[in-house]
């Protein structure tokens, strides 16, 4: 908080010298990318775990995974590369670990890096499973990432949370608050209503 009110300070006074305070709302807080707290996000928009898996990191598909998020609409409001580990892993596939297909995920997905992101927009959570498609490629739709860069289930490129809870979980377990950015996307008005 303290941080937060500090680096409005500072902003403060590189934007509009020492003396003045932000107006919300104005140019002037939208060209610093700070949120308007009066209007904010409509409730229907909603944040999601997306995660480019291993096969996609090493067959070098994220910059066009990422640019389909962002063609789309939504907000990349957090993102890092790591190393899974098996316990991250287990916890994020908690209903997946007593099935017999398990040891396999666990030695892919713990294979290479990952991309873990947390995107934001209206109904991300259903609109993201659509982009993402079918959990076996070979059901999977063309145009949605499965269906355009996969073939088989055990290699599927993508993880997005399939509900908004699972959304919320995978989020708290993979991100920090404080790693993620509350920050206003200029072309907002040009994809929502409001
Ligand atoms: P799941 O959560 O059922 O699917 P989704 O990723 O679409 O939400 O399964 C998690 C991952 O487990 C899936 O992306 C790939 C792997 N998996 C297999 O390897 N074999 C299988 O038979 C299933 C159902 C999943």
């Amino acid at each position: 908080m303290l941080q937060r009110r500090v680096f409005l300070r500072v902003l403060q006074h590189f934007y509009l010298g020492p003396n003045k305070s932000f107006p919300f709302g104005t140019f002037a807080a939208q060209k610093a990318g700070l949120r308007n707290k009066s209007t904010g996000p409509p409730a229907s928009t909603e944040r999601t775990f997306i995660a480019v898996k291993p096969d996609g990191v090493q067959r070098g598909l994220v910059g066009q995974i990422i640019q389909r998020f962002e063609r789309r609409g939504f907000k990349l409001v957090g993102l890092k590369m790591l190393q899974v580990s098996k316990d991250l892993l287990s916890q994020h596939y908690c209903e997946l670990t007593a099935k017999p297909f398990y040891p396999e995920v666990q030695a892919y997905m713990t294979s290479g890096p990952v991309i873990a992101m947390v995107w934001e927009g209206d109904n991300i959570v259903q609109t993201s499973r659509c982009m993402v498609g079918h959990t076996n490629p070979a059901q999977a739709q063309s145009g949605t990432i499965r269906g355009d860069f996969s073939l088989h289930v055990s290699r599927n490129v993508v993880h997005a949370s399939d509900s908004l809870k699972g959304a919320q979980r995978e989020i708290q377990l993979w991100f920090k608050d404080k790693d993620l950015l509350d920050w206003d996307c200029c072309y907002r008005t040009w994809t929502c209503q409001s």
